[in-house]
């Protein structure tokens, strides 16, 4: 029965997705975000019409040859733009309607047949009205894990073609304009097309083709935005379904986990939405702890000014040597460092309510003694909860702990027995004064999203749901960009 119902639903929703890997990083694009894109595109179109020149035009005909130069445009009428999707093509129809353009330009005709040779020029005006295009693209995955794109149907008309020479014998050649109109119309209403093909079957395919698909973090770390599988479109919205993983850039590997299904969205109001799963942060506290990232010493020098000698052992009020007694005694005039490691896997952990971040560090403590011996004095295991609250600025992805716990047990000691009550407060203030201001400084960096430059987020909610983060947002077109993440490639070796 269960396996009748999952059949029913790959048949449902989209062949290509049922079976495939669960994405770690989850892009939706919906009609109203297709509706923006094609706002944008449509103000791009009039915009370059408005600049539009075109090039000296020659062509040959039997024994008629003709140019046409200094061609310039006297009026255009921007098409009708609309996107929509395309379920059972996989992809999108854009259709431009109702396009017209009227050009002044001056004409040369030469005759030569045999020892008869004619020649004659002047001017003529040629309109378009009522052209129509109708493109539909179909999206797919390349070996790469980039989107691919193909035409897959394109048909264009022209309403009508108004031909007017000056000029010359121009009385004559209009006698025949409404055959030149003709074959003006039976030569260009192809090619607008072929032109149409070309450009997404070569240009637009070139251009995602070697996209960027990875981001590097923190100079050591790469997200994988590669697809898992392609594009999904339905009727209501268009999704990308990315890795999201992490890898370790100098040895990528997988991790040894998969991410979790993401949950349905019922809601399409926003333009866009992203999901951030467990899956990610994940990978890379994996990649982290299995090439030893994630340690750190606490010294004297990380210390704030304000608490510059809470590291010290002897000073004439707060700080290790008078909280702990037994440190300030056996090693007057000292400073201590923590030297920190993480001891085990981290774990990220999104609920509805809280984002939370889960480590278990040891933390061995010396003594910096003026006669420049380091002394040993205790391993601690510190088990740290980082509660995240996440927001999104510039664009990226970033967080800042609102709230952190930890729980500490004393492992070894070579300076006797130690207070856990006194213990817990000069950890208290080591992660007051120098690790969660150090992390926070991490975490505000941000991650990069998977969208495409040039647009900024407006409206932008961010909701904590079980096992994953969700990011709705509108769009706000910003520059003019291509398909590019602005990061250097990088190119991907699976293991
Ligand atoms: C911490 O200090 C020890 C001893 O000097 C050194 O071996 C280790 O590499 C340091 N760790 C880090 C993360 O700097
Ligand atoms: C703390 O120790 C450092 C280095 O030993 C020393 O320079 C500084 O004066 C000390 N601060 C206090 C308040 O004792
Ligand atoms: C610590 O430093 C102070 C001031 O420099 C000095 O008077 C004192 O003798 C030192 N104590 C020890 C145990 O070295
Ligand atoms: C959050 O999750 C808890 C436990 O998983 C559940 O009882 C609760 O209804 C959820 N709250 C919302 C608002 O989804
Ligand atoms: C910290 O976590 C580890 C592993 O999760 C556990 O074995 C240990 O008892 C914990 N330590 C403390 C002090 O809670
Ligand atoms: C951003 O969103 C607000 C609220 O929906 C809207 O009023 C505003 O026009 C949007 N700004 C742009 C530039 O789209």
């Amino acid at each position: 029965m269960k396996i009748f119902l999952i059949v029913l639903l790959c048949l449902l929703v989209f062949t290509g997705l049922c079976g495939a890997t669960n994405p770690g990083v989850k892009v939706r694009v919906t009609k109203n975000g297709v509706n923006y894109a094609n706002q944008v595109a449509h103000q791009k179109i009039v915009q370059q019409l408005q600049t539009l020149s075109i090039p000296d035009q020659s062509g040959k005909d039997g024994h008629i040859s003709y140019t046409l130069t200094n061609i310039r445009v006297q009026g255009v009428t921007p098409p009708a733009s609309s996107i929509s999707l395309v379920p059972d093509k996989g992809g999108i129809t854009w259709a431009l309607s109702n396009f017209g353009i009227a050009i002044h330009a001056d004409w040369r005709v030469k005759y030569k047949k045999a020892w008869i040779h004619i020649s004659d020029s002047g001017s003529v005006d040629v309109s378009l009205s009522g052209v129509n295009l109708v493109e539909t693209a179909s999206f797919g995955i390349d070996k790469t894990g980039r989107p691919s794109i193909a035409s897959s149907g394109c048909s264009d008309s022209i309403g009508g073609v108004d031909v007017h020479f000056h000029g010359g014998s121009a009385f004559i050649l209009n006698l025949f304009r409404h055959t030149v109109e003709n074959k003006i119309k039976d030569m260009l209403q192809p090619k607008i097309c072929d032109e149409v093909v070309q450009v997404i079957n070569n240009d637009a395919a070139k251009s995602l083709a070697t996209m960027d698909v990875t981001v590097e973090i923190a100079k050591r770390f790469l997200l994988d935005y590669r697809l898992v599988a392609a594009p999904a479109i339905t009727t209501d919205y268009f999704e990308i379904l990315d890795k999201g993983e992490v890898f370790w850039e100098a040895d990528v590997k997988e991790s040894p986990f998969s991410p979790s299904p993401i949950p349905a969205l019922a809601d399409n109001s926003r333009m866009v939405y992203i999901w951030v799963t467990e899956y990610t942060p994940n990978t890379f506290f994996y990649q982290a702890q299995t090439h030893g990232y994630l340690k750190y010493n606490v010294t004297k020098d990380d210390l704030p000014d304000d608490q510059s000698s809470y590291l010290n052992t002897t000073c004439p009020f707060k700080c290790i040597g008078t909280i702990i007694p037994q440190i300030g005694k056996l090693y007057p005039n000292s400073t201590v460092e923590l030297r920190l490691h993480s001891q085990a896997l981290p774990k990220a952990t999104a609920s509805n309510k809280t984002l939370t971040a889960a480590l278990s560090t040891i933390m061995d403590l010396y003594a910096h003694t003026p006669d420049r011996k380091v002394p040993f004095l205790a391993t601690l295991n510190v088990n740290v909860s980082l509660t995240l609250k996440p927001s999104i600025k510039d664009e990226k992805l970033n967080a800042v702990i609102s709230d952190h716990s930890f729980k500490l047990s004393v492992l070894k000691s070579a300076i006797g027995q130690l207070n856990p009550t006194l213990l817990n407060i000069v950890l208290g203030g080591v992660m007051d004064f120098v690790v969660i201001p150090k992390l926070n400084k991490i975490a505000a960096k941000g991650v990069q999203l998977p969208m495409v430059g040039g647009v900024q987020f407006n409206n932008t909610e961010l909701i904590l749901q079980e096992g994953n983060l969700l990011i709705g947002t509108d769009l706000q077109y910003k520059v003019d960009n291509t398909l590019r993440f602005k990061v250097e490639p990088y190119q991907i070796h699976t293991a």
